[in-house]
């Protein structure tokens, strides 16, 4: 039997429980990318059909990660941002993300002000999985259509979040949905 969305939790559960570290999260990358090679859970939560939006396809209630398929029609380039205290998985459904690892130049003792260098860049496809750990901070760049699937160590709604001005090298907080 295909590798469905059942098992992907059930196993996630089992993982972080274990090892909520990095371990644990590589275990849950390795498993998003086998879920993501089952066609019929792509084109079921990710396929063409499905309407655009972000939607939370499972919330853990007691070790409180999330699973969430971005169902994107627009293409869109994220400024820098970082997930706050949580880690991240991205897993490409289809088409790609082009992903930048970025470091931070400064000691990071300005709350408001920032100096960022790309530390790495490169292109998800469909069926990988990237690893993003807490106070990682990375940027994305994907086409129309382009559909994830994103696990994240808890809500990042209820958690501060940075997001990046390049350019002024303004740090700013994040609202809630942001979606990144
Ligand atoms: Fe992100």
């Amino acid at each position: 039997m295909a590798y469905d969305l059942d098992q992907f939790v059930a196993d996630c559960r089992a993982s972080l429980a274990r090892d909520p570290g990095p371990a644990g999260r590589e275990e849950v990358r390795k498993n998003l990318e086998r879920l993501l090679a089952n066609q019929h859970f792509v084109q079921t939560y990710c396929g063409p059909d499905v309407p655009r939006g972000l939607k939370v396809l499972y919330e853990d209630t007691e070790l409180g990660f999330q699973i969430l398929a971005h169902i994107n029609d627009k293409a869109r380039k994220s400024p820098p941002h970082d997930h706050g205290a949580s880690w991240a998985i991205y897993g490409q459904a289809s088409h790609y993300t082009d992903m930048i690892e970025w470091e931070r130049l400064d000691d990071g003792s300005d709350p408001d002000n920032a100096k960022l260098k790309p530390a790495k860049s490169y292109r998800l496809l469909p069926g990988h999985a990237g690893m993003y750990q807490d106070g990682k901070i990375h940027s994305i760049d994907y086409p129309d259509n382009a559909r994830f699937v994103r696990v994240t160590g808890t809500n990042l709604d209820n958690i501060n979040r940075v997001r990046f001005d390049l350019a002024s090298g303004k740090v700013h907080q994040m609202t809630p949905q942001q979606a990144t």
